[in-house]
C-alpha cells in the first residue's frame, strides 16, 4: 500500500520519480506528491486523486530542476484523501519532507508532544509527526555544533515510532542525499552507475537498473549518487545484499493492451509455463530445489495449514483438495488476518504454507511470524523476489508470473495454483503417498495446462458478449462444488472488486440451506460444474442444483467441460472449458470468470486496473 520512489544522481529527479510513480500507482491512488531539493530548498507539489492530477499541477506550476527527489502515491489510512493529507509532509519551516507507507501507531501521543512544544501540524495524517521530529533532530545536531547527519536523525526518530513504516526523507540543506528507514513495510534499493534509487517495488526503477539491494527490517539507508550506506537502527553498518531482477521494463508495460488486466489475463499460458519451468527433471521427477526444507523435515510433517488473503486464500482452498488427496495429510486453510488471533494448534510438525503474490501482505506476514514463533516450518508461495514473506519463511516456491500491475490478481492466481500443485506433488513424492509413475502422470497433465489455458483464451469472445449484456444486472450469484467452489468464490471476488457489483458465491450444496431464497426471476447464476468423468456423483448433484435455481427463474450460466452435455438442457448459456483432470480444472475454469468480471466492469465504464478503494499490496493489518 502506497508507492514510494526516491532518486539521487545526475538525471532530472522529477522525471525519474514520476516514471517510478506511474509504475507504482497500482499500490494506491488516493493522492500523489513529489519533493525535490534545489538550491538549498525543498520544492513540493501534491494533489488528491490519481497521478494525472499531480501531472496537471506540475504542468501548471513546474518544479525547479533538481537531481535529488522523491515521490509518493497514497492509499489513505489516516485522514481523507485530499490535497492536505497527500504526501510529502513537511515540518513547520519547510526544510524536511517525508513520505511514508504504513501506520505510525503512537502518532497521537507524538503529535500532542509536538504541539505542546509549539509545532503546528496541518494534516490529519500520522506521517506528519515524523517530518517535525526529524527537523528537530536535524536542527539539534546543528545546534550542538556537529555536522548534521540526516540518516542519524532518522535513526533517532525511528526509535520513537511504534507501528509499521517505510519512511523516506529529504532535507533542503542536504542536496545529494535521500534517506529511508524500514520496519515491516516494503523497501528496495536500486543500484545504478553514479545514481541510486529506492522504491517500494523494483518496478519503479527497472527501466534504469536491474541491480537491486534488499533492505531488511530495522534498517536505514542513505542514498547518495556515489553510493549506498546501510545501517541498523543503532547505526551499525550492514552489508548490502544484492540481487538481479530477471525481468525487464517491457514486462511492466501494457504492450498494446488498453489495460494491464487484459494483458495479464492474456499472459497466463506463459506464466503457467514459466512457473513449471525447471521444476521437473529429465526423469519426470519433481525437483523443487528452492524448497530448502530437507526431505526428512517434510516426512515429519503431520498437518498442513495454508494462510493467505483474498485471491491467494482461494488458491489455498483449491490446494486443500489437491494436497489432501495426494498426500493424505490434513490441510487447513485460513484467512491470514484471523489465524494468529485464534490460538491455532501448531508445532514443529506443522507445515505452514503462506501464499502471497506480493510477499508483503501484512496479515499474512504477521501470521507467518506467529507460525514461526510456534516452531512451525513455513514455506512461502510468492511472486515477488526479495519480498518480506519469503525472506522470513524457511523456504520459498516462487511463481514466475512476472510483474502484475492490475490490482486484481489474475496471472498470479493461476501461478499460485501451479505452485500449490507442485508442492502437493512434491510432498507426495517425498512421503511416498503416490507412486513415482502416478506423480509423473499428474506432472504430465500439469505440463499440458498452458495449452489448455490458451484454448480457453481463444474461445472467450462469447463470455465478453455475455458480460456486456449483463452490465446492468444488480447482482450475480456463483455456485460450485468440490474445487469448483473456490473457483466460484474467486469469480465472485473478481466481480465485486472490478464491477462493484453484489456478487456472492456458495457451495452449491448449501443452496437449499438458505441462499436459494435469493433466487428470483432473471437473476444471473454462474455455476462451475466439475467434470462428469471421475467424480460423477458430484456432477449429478450439481446438475440438480442448476435445475433447482432455474426452476425458480434464475438465468443459468454454466461453466462445463467440453462434451458434458448433461448440463445443456438446463443452461441458458454454456461456457466450455477443455477437458482436464478434476483437480487441475480450476486452472481453466477461472479464466472465463476473470474475463467475465473484467468485461462487465469495462461495460460499466470502470477502470479495471485501479478499482476504487483497493491497493495491490496491502501492507497494513
Ligand atoms: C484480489 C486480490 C486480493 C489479493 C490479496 C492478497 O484480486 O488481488 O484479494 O489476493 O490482497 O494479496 P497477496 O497475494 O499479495 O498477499
Amino acid at each position: 500500500m502506497c508507492g514510494i520512489v526516491g532518486y539521487v544522481g545526475s538525471k532530472p529527479a522529477l522525471d525519474v520519480v514520476m516514471n517510478g510513480l506511474r509504475r507504482l500507482e497500482y499500490r494506491g491512488y488516493d493522492s500523489a506528491g513529489v519533493a525535490v531539493v534545489s538550491e538549498g530548498k525543498l520544492a513540493t507539489r501534491k494533489r488528491a486523486g490519481k497521478l494525472a492530477n499531480l501531472e496537471a499541477a506540475l504542468g501548471e506550476q513546474p518544479l525547479p530542476a533538481s537531481s535529488t527527489g522523491m515521490g509518493h502515491t497514497r492509499w489513505a489510512t489516516h485522514g481523507a484523501p485530499n490535497d492536505r493529507n497527500a504526501h510529502p509532509h513537511l515540518d513547520d519551516t519547510g526544510s524536511v519532507a517525508v513520505i511514508h507507507n504504513g501506520i505510525i501507531e503512537n502518532f497521537a501521543t507524538l503529535r500532542a508532544e509536538l504541539e505542546a512544544r509549539g509545532h503546528e501540524l496541518v494534516s490529519e495524517t500520522d506521517t506528519e509527526v515524523v517530518a517535525h521530529l526529524l527537523a528537530d533532530e536535524f536542527d539539534g545536531q546543528q545546534e550542538d555544533g556537529g555536522e548534521a547527519d540526516l540518516a542519524e536523525a532518522l535513526r533517532r526518530v525511528c526509535s520513537r515510532l511504534d507501528g509499521a513504516f517505510t519512511l523516506v526523507a529529504t532535507h533542503g540543506s542536504a542536496p545529494d542525499v535521500v534517506v529511508a528507514a524500514r520496519r515491516n513495510s516494503p523497501l528496495v534499493v536500486g543500484r545504478g552507475d553514479g545514481e541510486n534509487f529506492l522504491a517500494s517495488d523494483v518496478a519503479a526503477f527497472i527501466e534504469y537498473t536491474r541491480n537491486a539491494v534488499e533492505v531488511a527490517d530495522g534498517q536505514v539507508v542513505e542514498l547518495r549518487p556515489e553510493g549506498i550506506t546501510m545501517t541498523d537502527f543503532d547505526g551499525n553498518e550492514v552489508q548490502p545484499k544484492e540481487y538481479h531482477v530477471d525481468w525487464d521494463a517491457s514486462a511492466a508495460e501494457k504492450g498494446g493492451y488498453p489495460y494491464f488486466m487484459l494483458k495479464e489475463i492474456a499472459e497466463q499460458p506463459r506464466s503457467v509455463a514459466d512457473t513449471l519451468l525447471g521444476r521437473i527433471d529429465d526423469t519426470g521427477r519433481l525437483a523443487l530445489d528452492e524448497v530448502r526444507l530437507s526431505e526428512e523435515d517434510l516426512r515429519e510433517v503431520d498437518k498442513v495449514i495454508v494462510i493467505a488473503c483474498g485471491s491467494s486464500y482461494h488458491a489455498g482452498l483449491i490446494a486443500k483438495y489437491a494436497i489432501e488427496h495426494w498426500t493424505r495429510l490434513p490441510v487447513e486453510v485460513e484467512v491470514a488476518s484471523e489465524f494468529r488471533y485464534r490460538d491455532p494448534i501448531i508445532d514443529r510438525s506443522t507445515l505452514v504454507v503462506a501464499i502471497s503474490q506480493s510477499g508483503e501482505s501484512m496479515d499474512t506476514l504477521m501470521a507467518v511470524r506467529h507460525a514461526r514463533e510456534q516452531k512451525a516450518r513455513v514455506i512461502a508461495i510468492c511472486n515477488t523476489n526479495g519480498s518480506t514473506i519469503p525472506r522470513e519463511s524457511d523456504a520459498v516456491l516462487y511463481t514466475h508470473a512476472g510483474p502484475e500491475v492490475g490490482v486484481a490478481a489474475t496471472k498470479t492466481f493461476l501461478t499460485q495454483l501451479v505452485a500449490c500443485y507442485l508442492l502437493g506433488l512434491f510432498l507426495a513424492q517425498v512421503r511416498g503417498t503416490k507412486f513415482a509413475d502416478e506423480v509423473q502422470a499428474i506432472v504430465r497433465e500439469l505440463a499440458a495446462m498452458p495449452d489448455a489455458v490458451d484454448d480457453v483464451l481463444d474461445t472467450v469472445e462469447p463470455v465478453r458478449e455475455l458480460a456486456r449484456s449483463l452490465a446492468d444486472a444488480k447482482a450475480v450469484l456463483f455456485l460450485g462444488r468440490h474445487v469448483g467452489y473456490p473457483v466460484a468464490l474467486e469469480g465472485a471476488l473478481k466481480l465485486k472488486e472490478l464491477a462493484y457489483m453484489h456478487a456472492e458465491a456458495f457451495a452449491a450444496g448449501e443452496l437449499k440451506h438458505g441462499p436459494i431464497a435469493l433466487i428470483e426471476d432473471g437473476l444471473p447464476v454462474v455455476v462451475v460444474v466439475p467434470s462428469p468423468r471421475g467424480r460423477s456423483v458430484i456432477h449429478q448433484k450439481i446438475v440438480s442444483n442448476i435445475q433447482e435455481v432455474r426452476a425458480r427463474g434464475a438465468r443459468t450460466i454454466v461453466i462445463a467441460e467440453e462434451g458434458d452435455e448433461a448440463v445443456t438442457p438446463y443452461a441458458d448459456t454454456v461456457i466450455r472449458t477443455p477437458r482436464t483432470a478434476t483437480l487441475l480444472a480450476p486452472l481453466v475454469a477461472t479464466v472465463p470468470l476473470q474475463v467475465f468480471a473484467c468485461e462487465l466492469a469495462l461495460a460499466r465504464g470502470l477502470d479495471v486496473d485501479q478499482p476504487r478503494n483497493l491497493a495491490k499490496s496491502v501492507t497494513v493489518e
